[in-house]
């Protein structure tokens, strides 16, 4: 199936500057027709000059914004049905909303549904590939798998392990969990595009023998991943530094444990210090920041300049249900935000970056996605540059199509679109060149 589409191609080539935005590692092809055969990208030319023969299904979505597929590296599934609960802080809010929520995914129609619904959602905000908390049962994490792959979207994600301070129904024992990981990485791990995480819910919830058998997994079984959760909040900071004493540090609970390497995927990591930083660069460990998350549930400021300093990887998260979107947008918004009161301003090109390229190359998957490189799959989102009068006339100023308003540059017009957009700018999802979401238009 040979598809070209029609649009102004933005990607990363490389790791864009921090700070004042520069074009280094941008690469921004207006009005290009990106080629794509069997599923992957195989060229990209001017339209005024390439003109797709007639064996090219065409795709045009001229005047739009096309960028790669967004990878949002945490999110929970089961949490769709949370996002946007008042009133608490982590640990109430664990205790008050989402170990409820959770407990309903015993019911495998309830885990069915809650599967299809969030990843039709994901791919409705142009995200094509994530990192996902299923909840403690395996067979929700079955249909979790089994929706992915009717998709064919790049999905990591596994059974939470949680042995303790869970309430009941959301507790498993180490035996148990270990022969459920097992059974889950026999069928899914490595299937299409489906891969397993050694899914920790948190240091608080799981025992050291727990820990212990999660990081067995991992030497055991090439390429699995490991997600948790980090330094997210005070109070939890508080209550893993009594459970494990002889820690030096929250992030050194999962390094004794065998648990950072280069597929980990920590989530939060505010409460961290120089030495963790450290540990992270060292193992190839990353956060995922989760700007909407942090401030919804007041659990602090991502210190992002730090994390650059020393020299660790930075993935962008929605972290839905604690954080309040499922947009990358919305998320990258907040991230400027958080940064702000930090005193430092996030370029645009460092934040997309963060969620297309940075990511996948975070997560080891860059020869796969994350960029518009040539060989790569066709995960893709279009967008529209505004939506609704007050965005359409920001959009207008940047183009210099406003009297008596200099035009502005690309980065101006970017930000813009990033600070101002959502899923309503979105105008098509494919995912390995196959109509996902959205609608297409021409011929
Ligand atoms: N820490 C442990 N579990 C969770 C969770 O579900 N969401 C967030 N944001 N933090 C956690
Ligand atoms: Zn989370």
């Amino acid at each position: 199936m040979k598809l070209a589409l029609r649009a102004d191609l933005l990607d990363f080539t490389a790791t864009p500057s921090w700070g004042s935005p520069t074009m280094d590692g941008v690469r921004f092809r207006p009005d290009h027709w990106l080629l794509v055969d069997g599923g992957r990208i195989v060229g990209a030319g001017p339209a005024a000059t390439l003109a797709p023969g007639p064996d090219w299904q065409r795709h045009d979505h001229r005047g739009r914004l096309l960028l790669p597929g967004f990878i949002d590296t945490h999110v929970h599934c089961p949490q769709l049905d949370v996002i946007a609960s008042w009133g608490a802080g982590l640990l109430d809010w664990l205790e008050t909303y989402t170990f409820p929520a959770e407990q309903r995914f015993v019911d495998p129609d309830v885990a069915a549904d809650g599967a299809a619904r969030f990843l039709d959602a994901l791919l409705a905000h142009g995200t094509t590939a994530a990192v996902v908390f299923s909840t403690v049962h395996s067979a929700a994490t079955d249909a979790l798998f089994a929706a992915a792959q009717q998709h064919g979207m790049r999905l990591v994600t596994g059974k939470v392990l949680m042995d303790r301070h869970a309430p009941d129904g959301l507790r498993d024992d180490v035996a148990g969990a270990e022969r459920d990981c097992e059974a889950l990485i026999a069928r899914w791990h490595g299937q299409g595009r489906n891969t397993y995480a050694a899914t920790i819910r948190f240091a608080v919830t799981s025992t050291p023998e727990q820990l212990a058998m999660a990081g067995e997994l991992g030497r055991r079984h090439a390429g699995l991943y490991m997600q948790t959760h980090v330094a997210e909040n005070l109070d939890e900071v508080k209550w893993v530094a009594a459970l494990f004493p002889e820690a030096r540090s929250y992030l050194d609970v999962y390094h004794r444990a065998g648990l950072l390497h280069e597929r980990a995927v920590l989530a939060h990591g505010i409460w961290l210090d120089a030495h963790d930083r450290a540990l992270l660069r060292e193992t190839g460990a990353h956060i995922a920041h989760s700007p909407s998350s942090n401030l919804f549930l007041g659990s602090g400021l991502f210190d992002w300049q730090a994390a650059r300093d020393a020299g660790h990887r930075v993935s962008i998260a929605s972290d839905v249900g604690g954080g309040t979107s499922l947009s990358m947008l919305r998320t990258l918004a907040e991230a400027y935000k958080v940064q702000a009161l930090r005193g430092t301003r996030l370029n645009a090109w460092t934040a997309l970056h963060a969620a297309t390229r940075g990511a996948a190359e975070a997560l080891g998957l860059a020869h796969e996605i994350g960029h518009l490189g040539t060989g790569t799959l066709a995960d893709l989102a279009v967008w529209d540059w505004s939506h609704g009068p007050v965005a359409g006339h920001r959009d207008a100023v940047a183009r210099g199509a406003v009297p008596g308003l200099p035009a502005q540059d690309l980065h101006a017009r970017v930000f813009a679109w990033m600070t101002l957009g959502d899923e309503r700018n979105l105008a098509a999802t494919y995912v390995a060149g196959r109509l996902a979401a959205g609608s297409t238009r021409g011929p």
